[in-house]
């Protein structure tokens, strides 16, 4: 039988290009339908044009004053790190020794790693992220633990077994042979099972002897629709560091490339302190790039070029990075990711970091089609956002004169708040409070 569609009206907001490179990169249908059926997009538009098409007797849910966007997509996120976000320290590495490892320890616990998961998919929903690309902990338990939690709710999540085999506390390394071990068995496990994707985690260069990035890169090519994702060029501390371990490198990007690390489905977090040249490579690998804005100025870690980023045509998208990062919400990530291209002489319109947020995330993982938009065939994960969610947002956006004002005051002013309703696979899977 055919399902019945579910309808919602609201204003409508998606992108199929990026307006940094494109003219007419979003479609705006100030009253607009989004018709839903089995999960999918069934279509998109304008209200007077598509209501006549819903069969009869449809019930149409009313959010009109409200805009309707693809759900957002967190590329660099780490679930274990919920319960130490916020956590005080001078910069990255007394970071991790500090608040870092000892709280990853406690996942050895598959019931805490699952009451983690829970709590971290729920904060997730609440500010409108469908998506994310999530670091689990060394334990293979708690990559389970996380890919149950989030097949509970149907949602399209990618994550990983963290890959340590050095520097690093005895309690939490594994070794070269053993990680890539674990590693295959949650591929063969989890990667495509419903809505999960696996991503090969190796946690950054110097955690990682050669051995181990070797084999690393070895899974990459061995299971190309998988994910890879690390971290690289976060800090000038760290890249010192990088350095002396890998003397021989042209870089720290240059470390992954020469294991066979840069390739699509790649996504790298933080891509600070990176070279012309490791640029190139990036755009010419289709490797991603996960800015963190508020990650990077929380540990004072450095300001990402936007610019020569652009320049390169280097794939970007915005991530949050808890517990690095100090919030869950995609919104206040574009308020920080703002502030760092003014402080670096760029600017970033509001229109193009919701861009990052849905389409510019999708593409960086090759999911165009799949998240991200509203294309027919589409995934149903969608978010109704509130205008009026604040006393100060409804004051500040009854002034608004254009869509871009409106997204910027949304951007800058709006949280978890700003999100009245999730929707995951056509289902509701938030609802805030009145
Ligand atoms: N580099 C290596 N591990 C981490 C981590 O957990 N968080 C951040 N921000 N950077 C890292
Ligand atoms: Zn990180």
């Amino acid at each position: 039988a055919t399902p019945t569609p579910q309808a919602y009206r609201a204003s409508l907001l998606h992108f199929h290009a990026d307006p940094a490179f494109s003219e007419q990169a979003h479609a705006w249908h100030e009253d607009g339908l989004l018709i839903i059926a089995d999960g999918k997009v069934q279509a998109a538009g304008d209200y007077a044009q598509l209501h006549a098409s819903l069969p009869p007797g449809s019930v149409v849910e009313d959010h009109r004053g409200k805009l309707i966007l693809p759900g957002f997509i967190d590329t660099h996120v780490h679930f274990p790190q919920t319960d130490m976000i916020a956590s005080p320290a001078p910069g990255l590495l007394p970071w991790l020794e500090t608040y870092t490892f000892p709280t990853e320890r406690q996942f050895a616990d598959p019931a805490h790693a699952r009451d983690v998961a829970d709590f971290f998919l729920d904060e997730l929903l609440r500010c409108g992220t469908t998506t994310a690309m999530v670091y689990c902990t060394v334990h293979p338990a708690s990559v389970d633990a996380f890919f149950a939690a989030s097949e509970a709710r149907q949602l399209r999540m990618v994550a990983g077994k963290v890959m340590m085999d050095r520097n690093c506390p005895e309690f939490l390394r594994d070794t070269a042979e053993g990680g890539a071990r674990d590693t295959e068995d949650l591929i063969q496990r989890w990667h495509k099972r419903g809505r999960a994707l696996y991503a090969i985690t190796p946690r950054f260069a110097p955690t990682s002897t050669p051995a181990q990035l070797a084999l690393a890169g070895e899974l990459a090519r061995a299971y190309p629709d998988t994910y890879l994702q690390t971290h690289v060029a976060e800090n000038e501390d760290e890249c010192q560091w990088v350095k002396s371990l890998f003397p021989n490198a042209r870089s720290y990007l240059d470390v992954y490339d020469h294991y066979g690390m840069l390739r699509p489905r790649a996504m790298y977090g933080h891509c600070i302190w990176l070279s012309e040249r490791d640029r190139e490579r990036m755009a010419e690998t289709q490797s991603a790039a996960a800015v963190c804005p508020s990650s990077n100025l929380f540990l004072g870690s450095g300001l990402f070029d936007f610019e020569r980023a652009d320049a390169a045509r280097v794939p970007l998208s915005l991530a949050t990075d808890v517990g690095g990062g100090t919030s869950f919400s995609m919104l206040q990530t574009m308020n920080e990711a703002y502030k760092v291209a003014r402080m670096k002489g760029s600017y970033l319109p509001a229109m193009r970091m919701f861009y990052l947020a849905t389409l510019g995330a999708a593409r960086g993982m090759q999911l165009e089609g799949t998240i991200g938009n509203f294309a027919a065939g589409a995934e149903a994960d969608f978010i109704v956002l509130d205008p009026k969610a604040t006393p100060l947002l409804a004051r500040r956006t009854a002034r608004c004169n254009s869509l871009e004002e409106l997204l910027f005051a949304l951007a800058l002013l709006g949280d978890d708040r700003a999100v009245a309703v999730t929707f995951a696979a056509g289902r509701r899977v938030h609802q805030r409070a009145a």
